[in-house]
């Protein structure tokens, strides 16, 4: 059993700092940062902003774009690693916000940078499995809460927001979802994960490599596991890591630049949140088309990594 696209929605909090804020705070320039990163500005939650907060409103939004309910959803899923509280789940606590009132189940993944992936490939199966009618599936993250503010190899690529998308149950299998495949090896601890005191710590070079590797891999996993051709692609939308890691990984694909959806510049490394918002923002934007096939593949802490296929 399949299952389509009904709505979408996101949100990136109001307050921005670019390349030359940072050079204030840090030994670094606009020069190195926008020549390794591609970043140039990111958008930083409040002190008083949740993860949650972020997640309910892009959720909302997404709930008025399928002209909807909020009971008319069955099935919350959330990729966040950052959220304030251990527990309870960001799931449950956008339920509330959003007034739900059915005891819909909901709760979240945490995959980090491929949480959204990892999140997609839960609601696929729940379709498949013809389990649920309607499941809303967000990405959240408020990335400065785990930024070590001293390192500026690691404080200048994130940024934090939230994007939402909500898939109702059809019978055709060639709409929404069509496709997910994910992957983990916790070898790759090391490069890339939480300390005790909940900062980020990564190995930039090796994160870099892995990255340009597995996440051209898991595109072709699966095209090749869904039978579709390169060409019949209108879309990428690659984690948005890093502009220089996205232009190896399509190089390495084939895929020319013109069918990258690139939002690194804009909000950096927004980690379980970036999928959502880049299509958000090409939708906005109208640079994506009703009926277009979106590729996504992502990579990231874990390590972690896969890929989506979702038509619009
Ligand atoms: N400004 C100025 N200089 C800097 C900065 C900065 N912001 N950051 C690091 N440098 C310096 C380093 O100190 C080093 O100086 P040195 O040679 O005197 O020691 C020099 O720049 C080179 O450092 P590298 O780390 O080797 O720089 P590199 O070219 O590899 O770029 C970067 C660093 C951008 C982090 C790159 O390695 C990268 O993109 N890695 C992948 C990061 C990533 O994608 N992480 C997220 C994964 S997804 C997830 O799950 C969160």
């Amino acid at each position: 059993m399949g299952n389509r696209l009904i709505g979408y929605g996101s949100y990136l909090p109001e307050k921005t700092f670019t390349n030359a804020d940072f050079e204030k705070i840090l030994d670094t320039t606009d020069e190195w940062i926008t020549s390794r990163t591609g970043m140039k500005v990111r958008h930083f939650a409040r002190e008083d902003e949740t993860v949650a907060d972020m997640a309910a409103i892009a959720a909302q939004r997404a709930i008025e774009k399928a002209n909807i309910t909020a009971d008319d959803i069955d099935l919350i899923i959330v990729a966040s690693v950052s959220a304030e509280l251990d527990f309870p789940s960001v799931a449950t606590q956008i339920q509330e916000r959003l007034g739900m009132t059915k005891n819909q189940p909901a709760f979240d993944v945490r995959a980090a940078c491929t949480g959204y992936i990892y999140a997609l490939h839960c609601a696929h199966a729940f379709f498949t499995a013809g389990m649920h009618q309607r499941v809303l599936v967000v990405g959240a993250e408020k990335m400065t809460r785990m930024v070590d503010w001293t390192d500026r190899s690691t404080a200048v690529l994130f940024g934090d927001g939230a994007g939402a998308m909500i898939f109702e149950h059809s019978s055709s299998s060639y709409t929404g979802i069509i496709d997910t495949v994910v992957f983990s090896d916790g070898t790759g601890f090391g490069m890339l994960h939480g300390t005790d005191d909940r900062k980020l710590s990564m190995n930039g070079p090796e994160t870099y490599k892995k990255a340009v590797t597995l996440m051209p891999e898991a595109a072709k996993y699966i095209t090749e596991h869904a039978g579709i051709s390169a060409e019949n692609i209108d879309w990428i939308i690659p984690h948005q890591a890093n502009q220089r890691i996205i232009e190896s990984a399509a190089a390495r694909l084939g895929f020319p630049m013109e069918k990258i959806i690139m939002t690194v510049d804009k909000h950096a490394n927004t980690s379980g949140a970036s999928g959502a918002l880049a299509f958000a923002h090409g939708m906005d934007t109208g640079i994506i088309k009703h009926g277009q096939l979106i590729l996504y593949p992502a990579f990231g802490s874990g390590l972690t990594w896969g890929a989506a296929l979702i038509r619009v």
